[in-house]
């Protein structure tokens, strides 16, 4: 649905050349939600933008539904109001003069697009409905709360029918309770619309709740594309690792192929295959994957430690753990 290949873009900036996307590559499918996640100033809007046609990128292609859309080298670019493409930003841009019926009705009343009054009419009240603002089309947009207003800009992007749904970090002027209840409503809204979704977030809490895929980025390439579950549990590199959820590093060193020595002592560990013997590596250990026992209990695979701080999370409590003066962070209960 959406292809990316090769993308670069680079900008020209007081301190010198800023090379935004390095040659990234991409392929969203029909419906697909898409998360990019990364630090700030990875590259993540520059990637929307070149999709949208905001941006003109320096090298590579990207193709919408199987049309190119962009492709510098064939010197092809489709402009922004041609592509079909329905956005969402940061701050909700919905005009603060007009009411919710005219900031909805927008995309289809401006420009040349020619569509009939009823019409109009029809498609904004079927889009404010998914959005469950029915029935407030005539509130002034400046009456609403954040999370109405973010519903406001959601039925904008839709209204026109778009295949293709853009979204900047939507929910990050929201406070977190209403940030999470967004997260939830918008995975429904573009599930039940079936929209092809490529979405921002530089949050991993989100990007992992909200995406059928994510990819994590920094520095303007693409680290690693997985399943949520996939990229917290595997990880390719030591960046993603400690970047996607909480993290403990502890650097070891291989004695064979079942053992590694490091300051928790000689730990029995599987050695992937490729790591030889003497090799120094990163032990990377989910706070989650450690089990508090007494003191007296003689498990295999275990390390003493002193719990020098607890804080209470509701259902468990995160601790810190001081092993030979290192301290780590446990989830308990
Ligand atoms: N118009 C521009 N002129 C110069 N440099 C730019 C321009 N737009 C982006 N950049 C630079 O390109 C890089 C990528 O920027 P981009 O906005 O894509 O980052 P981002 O991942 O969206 O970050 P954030 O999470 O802060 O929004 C940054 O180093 C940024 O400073
Ligand atoms: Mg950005």
């Amino acid at each position: 649905m959406i292809s990316i290949r090769q993308l670069q873009k680079s900008f020209q900036a007081q301190q010198g050349q800023v090379n935004a996307l390095k040659g990234i590559d991409l392929e969203v499918s029909e419906g697909e939600f898409c998360v990019l996640l990364g630090p700030s100033g990875c590259g993540k809007t520059t990637t929307l933008r070149c999709v949208a046609g905001l941006e003109r990128p320096d090298g590579g292609e990207i193709e919408i539904s199987g049309r190119l859309v962009n492709s510098p080298r064939s010197r092809t670019f489709v402009p922004a109001e041609k592509r079909q493409i329905g956005m969402v930003f940061q701050s909700y841009a919905i005009w603060p003069h007009m009411n919710v019926f005219q900031n909805v009705a927008f995309p289809l009343t401006q420009g040349q697009k020619r569509v009939s009054k009823s019409s109009v009419a029809e498609r904004v009240r079927a889009a404010l409905k998914r959005v469950q603002l029915d029935g407030l089309e005539d509130r002034p947009a400046t009456d609403l709360s954040g999370g109405q207003q973010q519903r406001v800009a959601m039925a904008r992007a839709i209204v026109t029918d778009s295949r293709v749904l853009l979204m900047d970090e939507p929910l990050s002027n929201l406070d977190a309770r209403l940030r999470e209840q967004m997260r939830v409503e918008l995975r429904k809204i573009t599930k039940s619309i079936g929209v092809t979704t490529l979405y921002v977030t530089h949050d991993q809490a989100e990007a992992l709740s909200l995406g059928d895929k994510v990819c994590v980025m920094n520095h303007g390439e693409i680290l690693q594309i997985a399943r949520p579950n996939e990229v917290y549990a595997r990880p390719v590199n030591l960046f993603v690792a400690q970047f996607v959820g909480e993290m403990n590093f502890v650097k070891a060193e291989v004695i064979d192929s079942g053992e590694v020595g490091c300051s928790l002592g000689k730990l029995p560990i599987s050695i992937p295959n490729g790591v030889s013997k003497g090799a120094n590596i990163t032990l990377a250990i989910r706070p989650e994957h450690v089990k508090v026992l007494p003191m007296t209990s003689d498990s295999a695979n275990h390390v003493r430690g002193k719990i020098t701080s607890k804080n209470y999370l509701g259902d468990s409590a995160l601790l810190e753990v001081e092993v030979n003066g290192t301290r780590h962070g446990v989830i308990h209960g």
